[in-house]
């Protein structure tokens, strides 16, 4: 079978595709033939060598964290899935190892997939719908009435943050760029603000929360948009950030919170209910398994709209 592998850190040149023998499972494993794995910013920052503290700097490592596919082989003690199931899931973050024919999962990484969309459409869901997830309801703690501002509302989480925000009865003004007006419009935004024409330093308003996802807007640069007891949400985690968070939240009404994946099984659950639900899922590029260079290089670029997804064969 095909898998992605890097045996240094560096740019997309350090991505290899190899030929390795299909992996066996335990009783308690599940094998999946992938169909497709999503193209994250997380995974440009591991193979880059930003994250080396989480991701170690053993080699060789693997590339892709959510992925969809079909169960091809279930452990004897694997309860909740069988052949033929079509699931959704996420592997470690920092480990990565989606981009290959054939990968092992426990059952606590996958879900059933949402019936109503494509293996594509499926793909773009985890990282990024849990994330949003994770930001809305516990990060934020979004509630109806509030104002909420999203900063690269139509990035991976922004497009599912803006939803999700709406759907909790919030007020939400996106940030984008121009590209992203009409599309976050789309999506139920109230206000769209093109941030290549009008600075969000320039803004007027405060916010019940302001939700940073384009990792430009600073805590100390983010406070004046916000009301006296409200919440910035930074998608950058380091250990400074966490000790400098945790003492600024002893003390100031102004709360920093600061995104850390952590999904589960809940998690996994009302996500597949929103997708069932409607929620949309907006796909820029797909690419074969053979264009992964390609694939990372554009996403490093930005400019896309939603997600762009690897398909397998
Ligand atoms: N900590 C965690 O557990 C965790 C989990 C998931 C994601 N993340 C991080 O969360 C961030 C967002 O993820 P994503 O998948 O949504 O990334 P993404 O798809 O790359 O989206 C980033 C967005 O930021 C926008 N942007 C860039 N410069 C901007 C600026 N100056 N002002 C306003 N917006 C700007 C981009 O729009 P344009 O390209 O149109 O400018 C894009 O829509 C990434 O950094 C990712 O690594 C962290």
């Amino acid at each position: 079978m095909k898998k992605v592998i890097y045996n240094q850190f560096g740019d997309e040149s350090i991505l290899e595709l190899v030929e390795q023998t299909v992996p066996e499972i335990n009783k308690d494993q599940l094998l999946i033939r992938v169909k497709a794995v999503s193209i994250n910013p997380l995974d440009w920052k591991v193979y880059g060598g930003e994250m080396k503290l989480m991701s170690g700097s053993k080699f060789p490592k693997s590339v892709g964290i959510d992925f969809s596919g079909i169960v091809e082989q279930a452990g004897s003690a694997a309860t909740r899935f069988k052949t033929g199931d079509a699931v959704i899931g996420l592997l470690d973050v920092f480990k990565g190892g989606a981009l290959a024919d054939y990968i092992v999962v426990k059952e606590t990484d996958i879900a059933a997939k949402p019936t109503n969309i494509s293996f594509e459409q499926a793909a773009a869901l985890p990282v990024t719908g849990l994330s949003a997830l994770q930001i809305v309801d516990q990060l934020a703690a979004i509630s109806p009435g509030q104002d909420v501002l999203i900063n690269g509302a139509t990035g991976g989480v922004g497009v599912f943050a803006v939803q999700i925000a709406k759907k909790r009865g919030a007020t939400v003004t996106a940030v984008v760029s121009t590209k992203g007006v009409a599309e976050a419009a789309k999506w139920g935004a109230d206000t769209v603000i093109d941030y290549t024409k009008q600075p969000i330093s320039s803004l007027p308003n405060q916010y019940d929360a302001v939700i940073d996802l384009s990792t430009k807007l600073s805590f100390a640069d983010a406070k004046r948009l916000l009301k006296p007891k409200a919440f910035f949400v930074s998608t950058l985690p380091s250990p400074l950030t966490l000790v400098y968070s945790f003492v600024n939240n002893l003390f100031s009404g102004k709360k920093m919170k600061i995104l850390i994946l952590k999904p589960t099984v809940e998690g996994f659950r009302k996500l597949v209910e929103l997708a069932e639900n409607g929620l949309q899922i907006v796909l820029d590029k797909t690419y074969s398994i053979s264009n992964v260079r390609q694939g990372y290089q554009e996403s490093r670029r930005g400019k896309s709209i939603g997600k762009s997804v690897i398909v397998l064969n």
